[in-house]
């Protein structure tokens, strides 16, 4: 089963959120048969969603010519790439209280209208079948209920916008207060890795449960 592992951190090993996206990886993989696709949003930064893209997206799939068709290439290999994996893991930094720029292209090349979603009277639906994602978010200073925390627009975002086509399963894990200080660091790493063994245990009881279900016809 394919587990797409996303990363946006411009930093390597000096990045949380790879850090603690690293070790989810590695906590599913020892105890279900999953192989990793990577995806490095910093390594290989996505193109903007530019004039060409933008004309080629919004034209209905019927009138596409040969170029809009090459103008949805890449979109095309990110929604491919999205749609062959059982699993999503996602670590990305809070970039001015949202996602950084680079995961902002990925979701505007992969939500896409009549491709991974459809508007209709009642709002937009999802086209992608539903999978679980588990997003770690990474941010220097607080985030939480209580000033002098700051409002997350990322971890809300992302769900929204994964909702929107289709990905409903979604486990968040927060590292905050990054920048105040090694003590900081450190209770905010050890939370998030107490949620790892949690978040591991759903995900293999629903690949489970939908490894039996796709059995199921066979069987009868
Ligand atoms: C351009 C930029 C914008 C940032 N904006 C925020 C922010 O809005 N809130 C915050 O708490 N931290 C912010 N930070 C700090 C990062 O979220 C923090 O350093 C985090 O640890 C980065 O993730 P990483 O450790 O995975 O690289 C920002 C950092 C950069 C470089």
């Amino acid at each position: 089963m394919p587990l797409l592992h996303i990363s946006a951190s411009p930093r390597d090993t000096l990045s949380h959120s790879r850090k603690i996206g690293q070790l989810m990886v590695n906590r599913l993989c020892a105890e279900t048969t999953l192989e990793v696709t990577r995806r490095d949003l910093a390594l290989t930064p996505p193109p903007w969603p530019d004039a060409r893209f933008t004309e080629a997206s919004l034209c209905p799939a019927e009138q596409r010519t040969d170029q809009h068709r090459r103008n949805l290439e890449v979109s095309e290999s990110l929604i491919a790439e999205l749609e062959a994996s059982d699993v999503l893991v996602i670590d990305s930094p809070m970039h001015n209280f949202t996602v950084p720029a680079t995961f902002k292209a990925w979701i505007d090349l992969v939500v896409r209208p009549n491709r991974t979603f459809r508007g209709t009277p009642a709002g937009k639906v999802g086209l992608l079948a539903d999978r679980p994602v588990v997003l770690i978010a990474a941010s220097g200073g607080p985030v939480g209920d209580r000033p002098p925390a700051q409002t997350d627009f990322l971890t809300p975002y992302v769900r929204y916008v994964l909702a929107t086509i289709g990905l409903t399963d979604l486990s968040t894990i927060r590292l905050d207060s990054l920048l105040r200080g090694p003590e900081a660091v450190d209770r905010s790493e050890k939370a998030a890795m107490a949620q790892i063994d949690g978040i591991a245990a759903h995900i293999r009881d629903r690949l489970v449960r939908q490894a039996v279900a796709a059995k199921a016809p066979a069987e009868l």
